[in-house]
């Protein structure tokens, strides 16, 4: 039978099967319909049970990210269905593989691929996830080192080697630097051989973009940097990370190489996916390259890759706070106010 611990909906899913006075309990974060940091419920819940495709993982941590926000505010599309578990990232450890592929306290990370949205995800003690989330990992760090990583990383990574496809010795600015995923990709972008030029609006925390590598600090007060980068970088930018989105883009295109500067878009903290009269002649004039990053590009070998320069103190990890499980409308209330400088972790 179905349980009211195990709203289980995804395109794969078979039922997922709860015994009721057998199963155990969970803490769970649930949102039974859109709306302020005020919907997200701490409830009791059955823990679920996995099915052959799915994994039992105990969570252990998991960051907190703004597609969230756009899911607690029902802004996340029809596919996501209320009540749901939110969250779309954790660390932790399996407890249970119908399939034989993961064994039992193995340490994972899973992200994306529908978790919190078509599925319930991570603001629980438990969760149910498919396969196709998981990827195994051998670590030493934390696990609120640990919960800071996953979706972050894979952010800034992705958009940097699949979208960018940089190159070491180039030049790139990552426009909205001071964001978590932003002083990720600073750090990740200097660790690759780049030098990196990184905004704020902020001229008070010019010293956090350089502590992160940045080589080069902007205040991008009114969004017009397109001149003063030009005066000192006459030739153009080699790269754009923009993730203020669509409201900086014109003036982000306006920076790169011409020809062979990218930009890719990644980000829309400045509020705005679209652009209304939009000019590709103008734009992307003789040779200028448009890309976007929409995330799921984050492979074994990548994760490894960060944990270990992690571990190592060659890649910097910023985490800012973190929450308890039962903190987690005050974790929202933060991060929609902008107050945070670096990744916020839920430790389970
Ligand atoms: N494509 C993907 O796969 C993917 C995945 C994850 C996140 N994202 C996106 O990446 C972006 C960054 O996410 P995050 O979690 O790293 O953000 P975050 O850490 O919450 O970023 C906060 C910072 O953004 C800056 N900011 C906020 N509103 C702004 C505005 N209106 N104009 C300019 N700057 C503003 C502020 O910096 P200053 O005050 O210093 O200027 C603020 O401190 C978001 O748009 C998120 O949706 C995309």
């Amino acid at each position: 039978m179905s349980g009211p611990g195990c709203n289980q909906d995804g395109p794969n899913v078979e039922t997922t099967i709860m015994v009721e006075g057998a199963a155990e309990k969970m803490k769970a974060v649930v949102v039974h319909q859109p709306g302020g940091p005020e919907v997200l419920k701490l409830e009791e819940r059955l823990r679920p049970r996995p099915s052959p495709g799915w994994v039992l993982v105990r969570i252990r941590a998991f960051g907190l990210n703004r597609a969230e926000l756009f899911t607690r505010n029902g802004d996340s599309g029809d596919a996501v269905k209320f009540p749901r578990i939110i969250g779309i990232e954790c660390v932790g450890e399996v407890v249970e593989d119908p399939d034989g592929e993961f064994s039992a306290g193995q340490t994972v990370a899973a992200m994306m691929g529908g978790m919190g949205r078509d599925f319930d995800g991570s603001y629980a003690e438990y969760s149910l996830l498919p396969h196709s989330c998981i990827i195994p990992i051998n670590t030493t760090l934390p696990w609120e080192n640990l919960g800071a990583i996953p979706e972050m990383f894979q952010t800034a990574l992705g958009s940097l080697r699949i979208a960018l496809n940089v190159q070491s010795g180039k030049t790139i600015l990552i426009r909205g630097g001071t964001s978590s995923v932003g002083l990720t990709s600073i750090t990740l972008a200097r660790d690759m051989g780049l030098k990196v030029l990184a905004t704020t609006r902020n001229p008070q925390r010019q010293s956090l973009l350089e502590e992160n590598g940045a080589h080069e600090v902007w205040i991008d007060s009114d969004g017009e940097l397109s001149d003063r980068i030009r005066q000192k970088h006459p030739g153009g930018l080699d790269y754009v990370l923009e993730l203020l989105g669509t409201k900086t883009l014109n003036d982000s295109l306006s920076i790169i190489k011409n020809p062979g500067g990218i930009c890719c878009m990644t980000g829309i903290l400045g509020g705005s996916w679209e652009l209304n009269g939009w000019n590709p002649m103008e734009h992307l004039w003789n040779g200028k390259y448009l890309t976007a990053y929409s995330g799921e590009g984050m492979d074994q070998k990548d994760l490894q890759y960060v944990i270990d320069g992690v571990q190592e103190g060659r890649i910097r990890l910023n985490t800012d706070r973190v929450f308890a499980l039962d903190q987690i409308q005050e974790a929202h209330k933060y991060m929609e106010a902008n107050q945070a400088t670096g990744k916020c972790v839920v430790l389970i």
